[in-house]
């Protein structure tokens, strides 16, 4: 027994699971990319107070799970729970609000919750998030929506839902929540619920549990209660994702965690995830800059779960980042040969292959299993009497054939070999 582990619901990737984190994230920030998304790096930590206002006090999220302590000089910070209030911070602090608009950036690393751990639910939870601020057009909804899908599509993953609703503005939210609150005064709830309905009634439709959900069945929904304005822009919205040929369903019981979602909110669902279903999720928070003291500028993001991401690839058999460490895997036989083999292996790197070598002076055989499991597709053999030839033997690892090749010819031959060869 190791002395020490890793904290309670943190997760480790390391090899081989770390190469299909590593290609899952690449894959969705790929996404991003060409969709014109510009990267930030943003602390882990934040003011405190950021998340409470930015996320909401009611919410699970800031009064159940932020990791808040006091640092040595007495101010209270917390590890970042989620990535769109710290991005709005950013955006406010150095004024990219005042460029050119809509201002679209990508961020990936690390949030902190403090829920309890199961299956696809972690402490140290990894996403991979997108934010476009500065328009209410409906076809940055349908473009941020397209980048999260493109994404999973990229991966290979195909058996995902993606549900969509809106939960209206500042022009029809309150009087449906006045609806709602007196629909729920009629309905016996416990007091644990009949407090949540007072902090935020729409909560309470998320209710699992089923004597809940047949109470709740006659519940009036946001969807059926929107505005003229709130209403054609949703409208919108499904049009451009008609037209992307995104399938989507109307899901007017959704319920996002966080407080400063307005209008179009989405989620991905994957069945195979079992409880832990979202693979990621996001909206509208129109009125958050203005809420974090800047101007009153509009947004949509979403944030991906990497971690529950590779999940869903996992449960539908893809294997992500299953390439192998290296193409082509060196095996010096001798210190000189080493050294012209690392010479090799600089060059051959330099020309964009992927080069592995052996270490520690480890004879043929036991060489050659090491180069089957690096998933290199060639290995380079070097040996004293080849290095006086200035040839190398260049053996193909899927047909077993192999041949000499001038050491200066090396690099020419191998880039033609690995293009003309599949992947396996
Ligand atoms: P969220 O729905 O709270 O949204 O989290 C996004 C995704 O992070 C979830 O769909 C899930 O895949 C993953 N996730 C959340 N909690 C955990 C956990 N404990 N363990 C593993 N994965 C988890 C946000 O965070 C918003 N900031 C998204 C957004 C950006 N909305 C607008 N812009």
């Amino acid at each position: 027994m190791a002395d020490f582990t890793a904290p309670k619901g943190v997760p480790d990737y390391v090899p081989p699971s770390s190469w299909a984190f590593a290609a899952v994230r690449g894959k969705l920030l790929a996404a991003a990319d060409r969709a014109g998304y510009a990267p930030i790096e943003l602390p882990v930590f934040e003011d405190t107070a950021l998340f409470a206002r930015g996320v909401g006090e009611s919410t699970d999220v800031v009064s159940k799970e932020m990791y808040t302590f006091a640092d040595r000089g007495g101010r209270s910070v917390t590890l970042r729970p989620e990535g769109t209030a710290g991005v709005m911070r950013a955006v406010i602090e150095h004024g990219l609000d005042r460029g050119g608009l809509p201002i679209k950036l990508v961020y990936a690393g690390p949030f902190f919750r403090y829920e309890r751990p199961q299956a696809g639910r972690y402490r140290q939870l990894q996403q991979v998030g997108i934010e476009a601020i500065g328009f209410d057009d409906p076809a940055l909804d349908a473009e941020v929506i397209a980048v999260a899908h493109e994404g999973f599509r990229s991966i290979g993953l195909t058996g995902y839902r993606l549900d969509v609703t809106s939960l209206g503005d500042g022009a029809c939210r309150p009087a449906y929540r006045e609806l709602l609150q007196a629909f729920l005064a009629g309905v016996p709830l416990d007091e644990e619920t009949r407090r949540r309905a007072e902090l935020n009634p729409l909560r309470v439709l998320d209710d699992k549990r089923p004597q809940m959900q047949e109470l709740l069945s006659r519940a009036p929904l946001m969807l059926e209660h929107l505005c003229q304005d709130c209403r054609a822009h949703f409208d919108a919205v499904l049009r451009l994702l008609d037209a992307l040929a995104i399938p989507y369903t109307r899901n007017p019981r959704m319920v996002r965690g966080l407080d400063y979602y307005t209008r179009t909110t989405f989620e991905f669902v994957h069945p195979g995830l079992g409880a832990q279903s979202g693979m990621g999720g996001g909206g509208r928070y129109d009125g958050l800059m203005a809420e974090l003291g800047g101007q009153s500028l509009s947004g949509i993001g979403f944030g991906i779960g990497v971690d529950r991401t590779m999940l869903a690839a996992q449960a539908e058999g893809l294997t992500p980042g299953s390439t192998g460490r290296c193409d082509v895997y060196g095996i010096p036989l001798g210190a000189a040969a080493m050294q012209a083999l690392m010479v090799l292996a600089g060059e051959l790197r330099a020309a964009g292959v992927r080069v592995d070598l052996s270490y520690g002076g480890r004879a043929l055989k036991g060489a050659m299993k090491a180069a089957s499991v690096s998933g290199a597709r060639f290995a380079l053999i070097l040996g004293e009497r080849d290095l006086q030839e200035s040839c190398v033997i260049v053996k193909d690892l899927g047909t077993q054939q192999q041949r000499a090749v001038p050491l200066e010819a090396a690099v020419q031959t191998l880039r033609q070999d690995l293009a003309a060869s599949s992947p396996p």
